[in-house]
């Protein structure tokens, strides 16, 4: 794989942070979001996904643990941080 390629698409970051996802832990990198988190992971899945990824198509939608409830929050525009658990996510990002 090209890293240059995985510089320019993630915001810059000096570690990797970990985030469960439905019950499996992660290794994302800080500073970015959640949905470049779900392409770190998954770069082709999540590449060729239709997603508008500034805000506006709504089909990024994750489910963050908080407390005994959980939160919605848009993967574009929600920022990871270390221990974050997602619980659910939308089909789109399946
Ligand atoms: S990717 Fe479209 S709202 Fe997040």
């Amino acid at each position: 794989m090209d890293n240059n390629y995985l510089k320019d698409i993630f915001e810059p970051y000096d570690r990797l942070i970990t985030i469960n996802i439905c019950g499996t832990e992660y290794q994302v990198p800080e500073n970015n979001t959640i949905l470049r988190g779900l392409q770190f992971i998954d770069l082709e899945r999540i590449s060729e996904a239709e997603l508008c990824w500034n805000g506006e198509c709504l089909d990024c939608q994750v489910w963050i643990k908080n407390g005994d409830k959980e939160k919605a929050a848009m993967s574009c525009r929600t920022n990871v941080t270390d221990g974050m658990i997602i619980t659910r996510m939308s089909e789109a990002l399946r």
